[in-house]
Formats: C-alpha cells, sequence, structure tokens
C-alpha cells in the first residue's frame, strides 16, 4: 500500500475526528489512536483536521499550503456581485502576465476538487509555441474542409483572421484532464483568481474544438497520456471596460 498518509501515534490523541471525516473509512481508531489502513485517496482531510499535528503527508510539499481562511472572510454580497460583474474579455493589452500571477493562477486550479481526489487535471502553458499553434490552427480551421462553418452558423459572419483564437493575449492555457468535469472546475477557479488579479480570461471553445478535431494542433499540445483538451483560456490584461452588467434568462432552478 502507498503511504499517502502517516499517523504520528506519539502524538496522536485518539479524538477520531479523522476516522470521523475520512471518506473511504480509511482510518480507525483502535486502543486510543488513529490507524490508517487501504482505500486512502489522498484528500487530505485527517492533515486539515488533526489538533495535534500527527498527520503527515510525506512527498507532498506540506510547507507550501498556507494558512487557512474561509470564503466568509470574503463578503457574499461583493462575492456574487463581482461575479456577475465577470465578463468575457476579447480584447488584450500588449502587456506580459508577471509570472507571480501566473504561479497564482496555476495554484488555484490545483486546488479545485476532483472526483476521488485523482488530481488529474493539467495545464498547458503555449508559452513560445503560442504563435505557431495558432497559426497552424487558423490555416487548417480555415481550410479544414469548411470546419468551421460548420461548427456554428455565426461564424459566417467572422473574419476567422490571425489573431482568431488567442486574441492577441499574452497568456493561453489549455487545460486538460481524462475527465471534463475536473478539468472544468479547475478551469473556473483558475478563471476567479485571474480576475481578481486583475486579468480578464476568453474560453476559445473554438480552439478546444480545432485541437479535438485537427490531428496537427492536437499534437503539437502534447498533452498528458490520455489527457484532452477541456478549456483553452486566453489571459491578459483586459483593453476593454463593461459598463454594466448584461441581463441574464430566468433562472432555471426547481424544487421537486
Ligand atoms: C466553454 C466555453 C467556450 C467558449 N468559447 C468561446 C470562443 O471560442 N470564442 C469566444 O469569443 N467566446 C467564447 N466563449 C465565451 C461565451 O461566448 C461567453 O461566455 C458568453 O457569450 C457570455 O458572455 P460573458 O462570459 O461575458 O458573460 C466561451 C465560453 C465558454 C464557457
Amino acid at each position: 500500500m502507498e503511504k499517502t498518509v502517516v499517523i504520528d501515534l506519539e502524538k496522536c490523541v485518539g479524538c477520531g475526528k479523522c476516522a470521523r471525516d475520512c471518506v473511504s473509512s480509511a482510518i480507525y481508531v483502535e486502543d486510543g489512536k488513529a490507524r490508517i489502513r487501504e482505500g486512502c485517496i489522498g484528500c487530505g482531510h485527517c492533515f486539515a483536521i488533526c489538533p495535534a499535528g500527527a498527520v503527515d503527508m510525506p512527498g507532498y510539499d506540506t510547507a507550501s499550503c498556507g494558512e487557512v481562511v474561509p470564503m466568509t472572510a470574503i463578503d457574499s454580497d461583493t462575492l456574487l456581485q463581482a461575479m456577475k460583474s465577470r465578463r468575457t474579455v476579447r480584447h488584450f493589452k500588449d502587456i506580459p502576465v508577471e509570472q507571480e500571477k501566473i504561479d497564482k493562477i496555476l495554484e488555484a486550479g490545483r486546488y479545485a476538487p476532483t472526483g476521488a481526489n485523482s488530481q488529474n487535471v493539467a495545464c498547458t502553458i503555449l508559452g513560445s509555441k503560442q504563435a505557431s499553434i495558432e497559426r497552424d490552427c487558423v490555416r487548417l480551421f480555415k481550410t479544414g474542409v469548411g470546419i468551421g462553418s460548420k461548427l456554428v452558423s455565426f461564424l459566417r459572419n467572422v473574419d476567422i483572421n490571425d489573431t482568431f483564437f488567442f486574441k492577441g493575449a499574452p497568456l493561453v492555457i489549455v487545460v486538460s484532464g481524462h475527465d471534463a468535469v475536473n478539468a472544468t472546475l479547475a478551469s473556473a477557479y483558475m478563471e476567479i483568481e485571474a480576475n481578481s488579479l486583475g486579468l480578464g480570461v476568453l474560453y476559445s471553445g473554438f480552439f478546444c474544438s480545432a485541437a479535438g478535431i485537427l490531428p496537427k494542433v492536437r499534437s503539437a499540445l502534447k498533452l498528458p497520456k490520455g489527457h484532452k483538451p477541456v478549456t483553452c483560456m486566453i489571459i491578459g490584461y483586459p483593453d476593454v471596460e463593461y459598463l454594466r452588467i448584461p441581463p441574464r434568462k430566468e433562472r432555471k432552478a426547481r424544487i421537486l
């Protein structure tokens, strides 16, 4: 069994909080001490909950976790209004995104929930390949037996120019995974963090569609084995300002 979690029996006070909170019942208390058995998914709830600091996760960088900040530290009205004010950004300033901000965006994605704590989401920054990938993508998209017009009718009026996919933005991150839900959730976390850093985001569904059907584009991404591109996040400083919040359709929420 891989030892994701190790319990220091000297420190353990036998309170059972870890056992109670363990999703896979991989911890039990015996003779006043917590014991670990098979089934651990490495979620770290035991690490997070132990009042005695008796749980360690060898192989994980526990030092960089930082202090707990509850979501309630963010005023809920402000958060809601900020989420409603978020807009897709399609015009970007020609300013690079600082590495410190990229790190924060990636860190937000790393902490999104994943089914069974698989953490099997990857972020691929196109970096020095961004221009060549976009060039190939535009060429193939335009010439590829009318792929563009087949995808959506509104593309008929759209000029598929050289910056059609990445809009001249300085940062493009493809978020991939085996599972679309995990990668989507990670993307949403990343977007919120990016927005709070003053950055705008566009999800390029067109790019993901193109990467899905154009082998040359797909292989240029060098995604981890078995991964599919789930979102393509175009990120940069917005060169556009929205003055009001657009209306939405009525809420579709029901009580059965
Ligand atoms: C999965 C996904 C794919 C998208 N793909 C594109 C795209 O390829 N090009 C584009 O201009 N906008 C794209 N968008 C942005 C949507 O058009 C936008 O979210 C929608 O019009 C609502 O505008 P808002 O995000 O400003 O509220 C995408 C959004 C999502 C969630």
